[in-house]
């Protein structure tokens, strides 16, 4: 396991990063396959056995060819460019910068990234991450597993306000919003629709309105677009950091620390001589 030491160079490295980030999503239009990367290397936690996670694993042969990750690979050999460029970042933070950075840019949240994730190509078994199929009490006992609640399923649920599903990869298709390259709260305002023409519903889009404990959050995100991106940020922000050591992260808030002081002073040190100067 590689580890990712946060210094101050590691976290210019992520800067520059994020910024190649956003050319990249940009230039390729790939902003929905990236979130996904970014949801389906974290979506294999399981709190209990503390396996799986935002590791980067998501990049091995083995997991790729995994059913629920067709058309992942274009997303890692996206990636790959940025890697070349900042080989010190984890693969691990690059997946979730890159889903950070996705829905940034297409007009999403602000989601707080905190870098430090350690790499694995030790993969989970096949079958931890959601079967569209399925109901609300699968959706639950996948994200429940992840240690997350229903609100964060509801509000993550809200990614598919991006994208489309492809008939050769999941064998659905259709997108689920008039506009898939906006992150807005069109997902909900369409699930709650009677008939949403020509745009996709999954099984699992609907058990968020079939079941009242999510209808609940379907309803409020809906009518208040403040709301949801309030709750996606910190929902998105909690996938992304699932099983991550939060100690890796020290030296970040230590920086982050030492930064707050040293402006402090220079604040304090300014103010003075204002003074000073008032008095002569
Ligand atoms: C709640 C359980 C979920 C299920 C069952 C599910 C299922 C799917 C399926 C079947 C597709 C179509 C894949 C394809 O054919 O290309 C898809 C696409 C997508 N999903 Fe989900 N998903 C879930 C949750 C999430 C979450 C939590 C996020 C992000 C926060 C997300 C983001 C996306 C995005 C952005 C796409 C579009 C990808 C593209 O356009 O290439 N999904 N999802």
């Amino acid at each position: 396991m590689a580890k990712a030491v946060v210094d101050a160079e590691y976290l210019k490295e992520i800067e520059k990063a994020r910024r190649d980030l956003r050319v990249l999503i940009s230039n390729k239009n790939c902003a929905p396959l990236m979130l996904r990367l970014a949801w389906h290397d974290a979506g294999t936690y399981d709190v209990k056995t503390k396996t799986g996670g935002p590791n980067g694993s998501i990049r091995t042969e083995r997991e790729l060819n995994h059913a629920a990750n067709k058309g992942l690979k274009t997303a890692v050999e996206f990636c790959e460019e940025v890697k070349a460029k900042h080989p010190k970042i984890s693969y691990a933070d690059l997946y979730q910068l890159a889903g950070v950075v996705a829905v940034e840019v297409t007009g999403g949240p602000t989601i707080q990234f905190l870098p430090g994730r350690k790499d694995s190509l030790e993969s989970p078994a096949e079958g931890r991450l959601p079967d569209a199929k399925q109901g609300a009490s699968h959706l639950r006992e996948i994200f429940y597993r992840m240690g997350l609640d229903d609100r964060d399923i509801v509000a993550l649920s809200g990614g598919h306000t991006l994208g489309k599903a492809h008939k050769d990869r999941s064998d659905f298709e259709g997108q689920w919003t008039k506009n898939p390259s906006k992150f807005d709260n069109s997902y909900f305002v369409e699930l709650l629709k009677e008939e949403s023409k020509d745009l996709l519903k999954l099984p699992t889009d609907r058990a968020l309105v079939e079941d009242p404990k999510f209808l609940k959050y379907v309803e409020l995100y809906a009518k208040d677009e403040d709301a949801f991106f309030a709750d996606y940020a910190t929902s998105h922000r909690k996938l992304s950091e699932l099983g991550f050591n939060v100690k890796d992260g020290s030296m970040l808030v230590k920086a982050a620390i030492g930064i707050a002081i040293a402006l402090t002073a220079v604040i304090f040190g300014y103010l003075r001589e204002l003074n000073i100067g008032k008095s002569h």
